[in-house]
């Protein structure tokens, strides 16, 4: 068994079901999970004390979210220590336009421009817009997001695979196959 913290900033709340379903997934496969808001306290020390680290944020305006930066700057360090994850949640994994999608990977490289912390592996994931519950400026962006993901604007639309999350966790589950000793992470070079 392996300690996991997942430390996520969510304005909507799709992204804390996220790794709350993450969570739950890498429980199923004997590991310890704990689950915190970056912005509390317990998001750092959880992070100080697990075998692995997944962080997950979501695109508001072109970006992950100003906290989680900070979190993974004032935190890269402890992070790479770890193998660790990164999970991005957006409308525009939703798209079936290969250029809107191409957006993620700018999402990416301008979160990753910003911190020293280098995930292990990036997951994408598609997010949910539901107007109903925004502010009227919140709302006209989301409206302006939701036609470039080729979708209506005005209704509420959930494009989260429940599955691929439970995928990804498993996928993150077989880096500790036994008893909390990491195997190599992809992308992750041996020690000499
Ligand atoms: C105001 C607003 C702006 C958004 N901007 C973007 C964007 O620039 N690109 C994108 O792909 N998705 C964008 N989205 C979609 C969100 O990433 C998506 O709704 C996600 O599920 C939100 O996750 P959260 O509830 O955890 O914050 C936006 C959503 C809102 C409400």
């Amino acid at each position: 068994m392996a300690r996991f913290s997942v430390a996520y900033a969510s304005s909507e709340g799709r992204t804390r079901l996220v790794v709350d379903h993450l969570a739950d997934a890498l429980r199923a496969q004997g590991h310890q999970v704990t689950v915190d808001d970056v912005g509390t306290p317990n998001a750092a020390e959880a992070v100080a004390l697990a075998d692995a680290v997944v962080l997950a944020g979501s695109i508001h305006g072109g970006r992950l979210q100003p906290r989680l930066v900070r979190f993974a700057s004032a935190h890269g360090v402890a992070l790479s220590e770890h193998p660790s994850a990164l999970m991005i949640v957006s409308m525009s994994a939703a798209s079936s336009d290969a250029t809107v999608r191409e957006r993620q990977h700018e999402y990416l490289a301008s979160f990753l421009a910003a911190t020293p912390w280098r995930p292990d592996v990036v997951e994408f994931v598609a997010g949910a817009l539901r107007p109903d519950t925004l502010g009227p400026l919140r709302r006209s962006q989301a409206a302006r997001v939701a036609r470039h993901v080729g979708v209506d604007p005005k209704g509420e639309v959930d494009f989260t695979d429940w599955g691929s999350v439970k995928r990804f966790a498993e996928s993150l589950a077989r880096w500790f196959p036994r008893v909390g000793v990491p195997i190599r992470a992809p992308g992750r070079q041996e020690p000499n």
